[in-house]
């Protein structure tokens, strides 16, 4: 696994997660690129996306130029073709077996080596999905960052409403700690100077 920061990330599907998690990565600071079945859906995703942002200026939880940065932040992409420079991939495409193995072979030969590349599935084995050295939940979420994972689901939760997204009280003191995972050697796991994870 690669020691690289992640400056990049790409999503794959702009259907409900993958928006969700696009604002989210865009909001925390990183480059996206969106990528759907085709571009059209792509920007119709970041269009939503866009409402989505408008509705947090109004309610002044986001300013105007806060939101304009965010959007600004994500790109809706034709395709595989534009993941070339994407440090962690989520694919967040319809649920069904046959699709995604198409996707992650389609993606995973167009990204960069040291890529990282990540389901979002709820049903489906990342074994069976054939993804290489398949990390843990736990150890994904130290790599990312827990205070990005905490974002997340505090949006998720917020904007669907459903308490499976509710934060759990962990992740909220590790967060509260400073304990933000790999970036600080501490989260779920410790981490030594190099970014090896310790036994
Ligand atoms: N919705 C939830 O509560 C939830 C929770 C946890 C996990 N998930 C998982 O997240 C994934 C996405 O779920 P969702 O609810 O966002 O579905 P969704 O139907 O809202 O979105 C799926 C998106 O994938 C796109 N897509 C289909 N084929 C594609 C392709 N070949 N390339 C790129 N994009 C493609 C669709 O056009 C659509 O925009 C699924 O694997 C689902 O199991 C969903």
């Amino acid at each position: 696994m690669s020691e690289r920061a992640i400056t990049v990330v790409g999503v794959i599907g702009a259907g409900q997660m993958g928006r969700g998690i696009a604002q989210v990565a865009a909001t925390s600071g990183y480059e996206v690129r969106l990528a759907d079945a085709t571009i059209e859906l792509a920007q119709a995703g970041k269009s939503t996306i866009e409402k989505q942002l408008a509705r947090l200026v109004e309610k002044g939880k986001l300013t105007a130029s806060e939101s304009e940065a965010v959007g600004g932040r994500i790109a809706p992409v034709a395709g595989a073709g534009d993941f070339g420079d994407v440090d962690l991939a989520i694919e967040a495409a319809t649920e069904n077996l046959e699709g995604k193995l198409r996707l992650f072979a389609t993606f995973d030969a167009a990204l960069p080596p040291h890529a990282i590349f990540a389901s979002n599935t709820s049903s489906i084995s990342v074994t069976k999905l054939g993804l290489n050295h398949p990390m843990g939940p736990l150890e994904l979420a130290d790599l990312i960052g827990l205070d990005t994972v905490l974002a997340i689901a505090d949006v998720l939760h917020r904007e669907l409403g459903d308490s499976k997204y509710r934060a759990p009280a962990r992740l909220r003191n590790l967060v509260a700690a400073g304990w933000l995972g790999k970036k600080t050697g501490h989260g779920f796991y410790r981490y030594d100077a190099s970014g090896a994870k310790l036994a």
